[in-house]
């Protein structure tokens, strides 16, 4: 029955999920161990213990500072491939996967490190672990756009194997405003491009992620709902909307889960999908996203499936592949 918790079992896809945000402790450890890196944590539990937030900059601190432990390819793709045996056994089908090279680069570790590291551990993903993947670059929004658009040319100069650019990291004083010309570049390259807004920032950011970005996504948007012309917009365009539910409790966007907008938005018709986006550190995988709502919200057989196809329709799939999904 549609109760019982377990994986998903309608095919859905993952639009939302740093791979940087599927560090679980125990990996961290482990990398920490293996890199002769001194953690400034006794053990897991007292490491579990700072997974207490109270905004996304609070999140965002620990998120960037447990990176230390990833320094050479093996490093991320060990990471990847942990990412993608939980999320097989969550059930997803396909999933878009963010990276923040530049998290990796202003510490000292290149590109291809990184982007070699994760393209590894994401090859032969669908024959192992049931899932095929694609790669997004996202960028840091609180750090210059001029940065972001030389990362983006080296991206591009070595070919790398990404579908589209991202843009991440603390929302509020970075519109989306700040990297048009980084967004009218990826567009020129025959990148997907999507943007975080609406997270913490206002229903100003998604316009501007929009008008002026040219997203085909809108990464969270939960803040969408603030502004009828925004929703009416979003309504008519079907513009997805990945929404990560525990993230937005964790960080304290919304009070409880039972106070999240998800099943208001969905009743209105709003292409909302459900999403994990920083799982290790929200308590939660897509599965457990799943779980949560179905049994706070009641979420009934129509509903699941209505969130399922969104998901594998707002994929950056041929529909070919969304086909054999839907
Ligand atoms: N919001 C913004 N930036 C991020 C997040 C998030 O939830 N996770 C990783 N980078
Ligand atoms: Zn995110």
């Amino acid at each position: 029955s549609i109760s019982r918790l377990g994986p998903v079992r309608l095919p859905t896809a993952e639009l939302h999920l740093h791979i940087e945000g599927t560090l679980e402790p125990e990996l961290i450890f482990a990398l920490a161990l293996r890199n002769g890196i001194t953690l400034p944590y006794r053990d897991v539990s007292a490491l579990r213990e700072k997974y207490k937030f109270t905004d996304l900059q609070s999140f965002l601190t620990l998120y960037y500072s447990n990176m230390a432990v990833l320094l050479t390819e093996q490093d991320f793709e060990d990471m990847t491939r942990a990412y993608l045996v939980r999320a097989g056994a969550a059930g997803v089908r396909h999933a878009e996967i963010f990276v923040d090279p530049q998290a990796h680069l202003i510490r000292g570790v290149s590109l291809e490190t990184c982007i070699n590291g994760v393209t590894r551990g994401l090859a032969d993903s669908e024959a192992r672990y049931g899932l095929t993947t694609s790669l997004i670059a996202a960028f840091l929004r609180d750090r210059a756009a001029g940065e972001a658009l030389d990362v983006l040319e080296q991206l591009i100069a070595m070919d790398a194997p990404i579908i589209g650019i991202g843009l991440d990291s603390a929302e509020v004083g970075h519109p989306p405003s700040k990297f048009i010309a980084v967004f009218a570049r990826a567009h020129d390259a025959g990148l997907k491009c999507v943007a975080h807004a609406g997270e913490e920032g206002g229903p100003e950011y998604i316009w501007e992620a929009l008008d002026l970005l040219g997203v085909a996504r809108i990464d969270h948007g939960i803040r969408a709902i603030e502004d009828e012309m925004l929703v009416e917009r979003l309504l008519t365009e079907q513009i997805p909307l990945t929404v990560c539910p525990l993230s937005n409790v964790r960080l304290r966007t919304v009070d409880t889960l039972a106070d999240h907008p998800l099943p208001g938005m969905l009743a209105r018709g709003l292409n909302v999908s459900v999403h994990s986006d920083d799982p290790s550190y929200f308590g939660g995988y897509l599965d457990d996203n799943m779980a949560q709502l179905t049994s706070t919200f009641a979420l009934d057989s129509s509903q699941l499936a209505e969130l399922a196809a969104n998901s594998v329709r707002s994929a950056f799939l041929p529909r070919e592949r969304s086909g054999t999904l839907l």
